[in-house]
């Protein structure tokens, strides 16, 4: 017996001196100790050691079995780590290698045209708020002075989740937002989605991007207003950009104003940009009116402010000549590549 074990062991010892892979060596393991290798043979004559052996032939080939194994499992290991090393080596990441420079995205015109305003407000002295998508209706409706049963709350218009809730239909809401964070005087600007029931046309969006912006403080009026938005848009649309101010109405101010500007296509005489008119409306702008400050905590004895809102897809689509609202928000990156 005991020279059988040698012999198989030394069998082992010659094969791991040749093998080349770990998968090899597990070859060996199964043809030497596998269901019907050559040591697992062995413990089969077992059965007919005389009982007063058994102990000892058994530990023998025990030991002949876990020396088998250490054998193989030595130059396994030392195998496969050396298998692991080269295919660590072969599959190196080339971190210099070139990026297709079309793989890299494109800004939104929306968003490009946005961080133009940005820098305009920011540069007279608006600092940036948000405020939410899905909006109470106390913040979008009640607390700019549309109460209920308001005849301006045209309810075909908004897009209601519950009845207290709806998804905002201007960035308004933020006017009550911040007068409830925020001790006047402050001079802030807010832009985001807005959401009307609008079927998608050339013209028309369910969803569109809205600017608001308002400054509160002692003796703001309405030359304030005029001033400072004659600023911004002749920064925004160029110095020479007629701009006219005329009477108007909104509830949440007053007195309220709209700006119409010249159409910088058509320098007025009439194009497809501006429907033929030669100017186009811009925005809405207002005295916050006094109840307003007043709902939200403000004295209006003491403080006066002004509003301004704009609907923002417009400058885009105008500045880049784009002909439908619709490819604005198609997700078609034929659409974004454009803008890089
Ligand atoms: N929220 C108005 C709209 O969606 C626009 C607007 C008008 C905003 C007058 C204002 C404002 O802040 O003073 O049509």
């Amino acid at each position: 017996m005991q020279q059988k074990i040698d012999e198989i062991l030394n069998y082992v010892k010659g094969k791991m001196a040749e093998v080349k892979t770990s998968a090899d060596c597990q070859a060996v393991r199964v043809e030497v100790l596998g269901k019907s290798g050559k040591l697992t043979e062995l413990f089969k004559l077992m059965k007919d050691v005389p009982a007063e052996q058994k102990g000892a032939v058994g530990q023998l080939l025990n030991g002949a079995k876990q020396a088998a194994e250490s054998i193989i499992a030595e130059k396994e290991t030392s195998l496969a780590a050396a298998e692991l090393q080269q295919k660590l080596m072969s599959e190196k990441i080339d971190v210099t290698l070139d990026l297709n420079a079309e793989e890299i995205g494109a800004l939104h015109p929306v968003t490009l045209d946005f961080m133009r305003m940005c820098d305009i407000l920011t540069g007279m002295g608006f600092s940036q708020i948000d405020g939410p998508e899905i909006e109470l209706d106390k913040y979008n409706f009640e607390l700019v002075n549309v109460p209920k049963d308001h005849p301006s709350r045209d309810m075909q218009d908004s897009l209601y989740i519950t009845n207290d809730i709806l998804l905002r239909t201007q960035t308004s809401n933020t006017q009550p937002r911040a007068m409830e964070k925020i001790k006047p005087p402050f001079k802030v600007f807010s832009f985001g989605r807005v959401f009307r029931k609008d079927d998608l046309d050339a013209t028309h969006t369910p969803a569109f991007h809205q600017l608001e912006g308002i400054y509160i403080d002692k003796k703001v009026s309405l030359a304030t207003l005029k001033h400072d938005l004659s600023l911004i848009l002749k920064k925004y649309l160029g110095d020479a950009t007629k701009i006219k101010f005329r009477a108007s109405y909104f509830p949440f101010t007053e007195p309220s104003v709209e700006v119409d500007a010249e159409c910088n296509v058509c320098k007025g005489k009439g194009c497809a940009a501006c429907n033929g008119n030669g100017q186009y409306e811009i925005l809405g702008a207002g005295m916050i009116h006094p109840h307003v400050l007043e709902l939200n905590g403000i004295d209006p004895n003491e403080f006066s402010g002004y509003a301004f809102g704009f609907g923002f897809d417009r400058f885009p689509k105008i500045r880049y000549k784009i002909p439908n609202a619709k490819v604005m928000f198609s997700n078609d990156v034929r659409f974004i590549k454009q803008f890089k």
